[in-house]
């Protein structure tokens, strides 16, 4: 199908949709006790987020022709996974922020230790949903493909260990490789699963196809993080729903504080274009993955 903004502007809300009725549908109900865990789970993975990841996975499963109804699993299984690092992110210990998604952030609403929980309750059923889900796939090779996909991927080798540098980094002066490479661990080690996993599911996917998507992931992964970054300095709380600022107060590495703005949108760009070139060989079936990557570096929230 060839798209046009209007196209995809729907096509995204349609993925909203989806992935917010999966979500919905995966997440124990508020009466299930522990009662205030619960709540404070559905609190924050049902918040309104840009579910950028879902549609990722959805806009995947759509240039390769794949039923959505087999990638909703994959969808809330990485939503969630998300969800659990925010929480997480924003506790004192980590960014210290109070508000998330326009609301005040788990450990404000509820307290710490119920949002240190939340966090990891969700953890724990994005991989019920990777081993469970009966749409996903009957082939039981690739279902532990991806429950193994992305353990490795969310752990200390992907973003549970970029957000350990990101920790270890407050204050300090990286240079442009380390900045690098924290931010394509924290950030594009999830957004690279999300295609990979979507890869998975359809158990022949040609390893061409597949490098050619993990590139445009490599790419897209990057240019998010540094126009997450790029919004810090230029963005505003309330379009955020987020502090703009907390990377400055915290004194995070940035691209912004390490390579300036100016060089950090032509960065930024740089990948938007590389991820194009990546998707050259697919036609437009691949035309939403093309508006996802210019979305990801226009956008202003
Ligand atoms: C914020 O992610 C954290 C980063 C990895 C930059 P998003 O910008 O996707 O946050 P939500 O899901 O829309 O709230
Ligand atoms: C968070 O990065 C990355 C993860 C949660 C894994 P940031 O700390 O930059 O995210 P925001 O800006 O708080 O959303
Ligand atoms: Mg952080
Ligand atoms: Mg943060
Ligand atoms: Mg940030």
């Amino acid at each position: 199908m060839k798209i046009d903004s209007q196209t995809f502007e729907s096509l995204h809300a349609e993925y909203q949709l989806r992935v917010d009725t999966a979500l919905d549908h995966w997440l124990p109900t508020e009466s299930v006790n522990p009662v205030e865990l619960h709540k404070a789970m559905r609190y924050s993975v049902l918040a309104p987020g840009k579910r950028i990841r879902p549609v990722l996975v959805y806009a995947t499963a759509s240039a390769l022709g794949l039923e959505l109804a087999r990638v909703d699993g994959i969808a809330a299984a990485v939503e969630m996974i998300h969800a659990y690092s925010l929480i997480h992110d924003d506790l004192p210990a980590m960014d210290d922020d109070d508000l998330r998604r326009g609301r005040p952030t788990c450990h404000r609403q509820f307290d710490e230790a119920t949002a240190i929980l939340a966090g990891d309750a969700l953890q724990a059923l994005a991989f019920y949903i990777l081993s469970h889900d009966p749409e996903m796939t009957s082939n039981h090779k690739a279902r532990l493909q991806m429950i193994e996909k992305l353990s490795l991927f969310s752990g200390s080798r992907g973003m549970a260990g970029g957000q350990a540098i990101d920790l270890a980094s407050v204050g300090k002066q990286l240079n442009i490789a380390e900045l690098e490479t924290m931010h394509i661990h924290k950030t594009g080690a999830l957004i690279r699963t999300c295609i990979q996993l979507v890869a998975l599911s359809t158990n022949q996917l040609d390893k061409g196809k597949l490098k050619i998507l993990d590139s445009y992931a490599k790419c897209v992964g990057l240019s998010f993080q540094i126009q997450d970054d790029i919004l810090d300095v230029v963005g505003n709380t309330q379009m955020l729903g987020k502090p703009q600022g907390s990377d400055y107060d915290r004194n995070k590495p940035t691209y912004p504080s390490i390579i300036g703005l100016d060089a950090s949108r032509e960065k930024a760009f740089d990948l938007h274009h590389r991820a194009l070139d990546a998707l050259s060989n697919f036609g437009e079936e691949a035309d939403i993955l093309r508006y996802i990557s210019a979305w990801f570096v226009e956008r202003s929230c």
